[in-house]
């Protein structure tokens, strides 16, 4: 059975419900999967899974959360080559620019992205919300 790990920053929810929706997906698969707030991640979450989702709202200046999403990319991005990756958030003032940034930066340690970084406008609608199952049907498989 493939194991799945889900970590993820929200802050207002809109994140988490996608993060929920990806574990749903995986699930589907039948893979083994955690979801897990990035405050209590540990370098052993991503060490330990070959499939990882990471999910993170647009903050800062189309950048990551800065004390605790952030803090953990820069612990983790070196344990990442030759993990299937996917990457997930919220936005809402602008175009999606911080995944833009985020994907290349996970490309650029040698992960294999499953698929484009997912975004989703606010609150995810029910379309959105299919598109994160979708994206963990995608991970589980991979
Ligand atoms: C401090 C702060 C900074 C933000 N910066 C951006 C941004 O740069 N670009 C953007 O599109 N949305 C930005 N947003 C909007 C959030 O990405 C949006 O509200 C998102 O739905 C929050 O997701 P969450 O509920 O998972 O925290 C910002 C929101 C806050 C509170």
């Amino acid at each position: 059975m493939s194991k799945v790990n889900v970590i993820y920053w929200s802050g207002t929810g809109h994140t988490e419900k996608m993060a929920e929706a990806v574990v749903r997906g995986a699930e589907k698969e039948g893979a083994e999967v955690k979801l897990i707030q990035v405050a209590s991640a540990t370098e052993d979450d991503v060490k330990g899974v070959d499939r990882i989702a990471f999910g993170c709202p647009a903050m800062g200046a189309e950048e990551l959360e800065e004390t605790e999403m952030r803090p953990f990319m820069d612990k983790v991005n070196s344990l990442l080559a030759g993990k299937n990756v996917a990457l997930f958030g919220s936005y809402e003032w602008a175009d999606g620019e911080w995944m833009k940034l985020w994907q290349e930066e996970v490309e650029n340690t040698g992960a294999k992205l499953v698929d484009d970084g997912l975004i989703a406008y606010d609150d995810p609608n029910e379309e959105a919300i299919e598109d994160c199952e979708s994206l963990g049907k995608e991970l589980a498989r991979s």
